[in-house]
């Protein structure tokens, strides 16, 4: 009885074990879209290229350290009529040995760890530049060499270095694409610098990697990567208004809330609204329906997370700038017919 008492908690969390390890891993395990052991281009391949031999230096330094314990408690232990085992304290031998090892294993992990520091930070001479700004809680992406502006989605070009010139707009944020490259932070007041490249096109996922308020953990990153000439043209279309919805259309009401509600106080959408609050505002809208995700790349663009997200953002993402309107389902069915427009 006592004993089938004791171990109910036991068999509780034996059960629960794999699920919490499946949950772990759907997350950031091995084919988990975030994992950092699936490198996806040539920065990432470099921190996993120094971590496999950092790990298996450690794997071998605790078995050694481990066995050397487990097998002096068992060699040296105390028995019956056993005298004192020889005492090797103030050895000068061994003091140097057990020393220098240690110095050498740590100068040949930090040497390569402090070179590649600078490295991953220190953009080649003919990498694409974007700027990203971070804001409660979404990223924003402006592609300097042509003026596009976008956010949510970073799309950059398969097989080819983009150099990110990173700032604040508010706290302290953190990008982390692990496919692509560590984490960098993003500071108010100050620029830092992140290499990221993906060998080949695709979509990497990514997060925001440090706590910065209320929504943390919904301000997602997502990189698309695509063959050049598609890039290009991408980048071309950035800057092309969004057509006039026909009048009369339920679009056209809709394309009238946005102006009405306030909403374009904070969003751009060309050509109606070429620059919105630039201190404070929330993503492009122009191209909004090129991008697979809104808010913060929290939700999927489709009809019913639009619609989720229209009825009440703060709701979604607690925390978000983005007020509750009080919009009628009506209203909200109009802008997403306005917003279905935005190509
Ligand atoms: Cu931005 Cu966490």
């Amino acid at each position: 009885m006592m004993r089938a008492m004791a171990s109910r908690p036991l068999r509780r969390l034996l059960r629960a074990a794999p699920l919490l390890l499946l949950g772990a891993c759907s997350l950031i395990g091995i084919d988990g879209p975030m994992t950092s052991l699936e490198p996806q281009g040539p920065f990432s391949e470099q921190i996993n290229d120094l971590f496999w031999p950092v790990f298996w230096t450690a794997v071998v330094v605790f078995v050694l350290v481990e066995g050397a314990i487990v097998a002096a408690s068992f060699l040296f232990r105390d028995r019956p009529g056993r005298k004192e085992p020889k005492q090797v304290h103030g050895n000068t031998k061994l003091e140097v040995i057990w020393t220098a090892i240690p110095v050498i294993i740590l100068a040949s992990i930090a040497v390569p760890t402090v070179r590649g520091i600078f490295d991953l930070t220190e953009c080649g001479s003919g990498a694409m530049p974007v700027e990203i700004y971070g804001h409660q809680w979404w990223f924003e992406y402006r592609y300097p060499e042509n003026g596009a502006i976008t956010g949510n989605v970073l799309v950059i070009p398969a097989g080819r270095e983009v150099c990110a010139t990173m700032t604040s707009e508010d706290v302290i944020h953190n990008y982390w694409v692990p496919a692509l490259n560590g984490k960098r932070y993003l500071v108010p007041g100050h620029t830092t610098y992140l290499r990221l490249q993906a060998d080949e096109p695709g979509e990497y996922w990514g997060q925001c990697g440090e706590f910065c308020g209320l929504s943390h953990s919904l301000m997602r990153a997502r990189v698309v990567a695509l063959p050049e000439a598609e890039f290009q043209s991408w980048l071309a279309k950035q800057l092309e208004p969004a057509a006039e919805p026909d009048e009369g259309s339920e679009a056209a009401a809709g394309l009238a809330l946005f102006q009405q509600k306030g909403c374009i106080q904070c969003h751009t959408a060309r050509p109606w609204n070429t620059v919105a609050n630039q201190n404070f505002n929330g993503p492009d809208l122009t191209h909004l329906m090129e991008r697979d995700v809104i808010a913060g790349a929290a939700f999927d663009n489709t009809p019913e997370d639009l619609k989720n997200w229209l009825a009440n953002p703060p709701l979604e993402k607690p925390g978000s700038y983005m007020p509750n309107l009080g919009l009628t389902e009506q209203e909200i069915d109009s802008i997403i017919a306005w917003l279905e427009t935005l190509k």
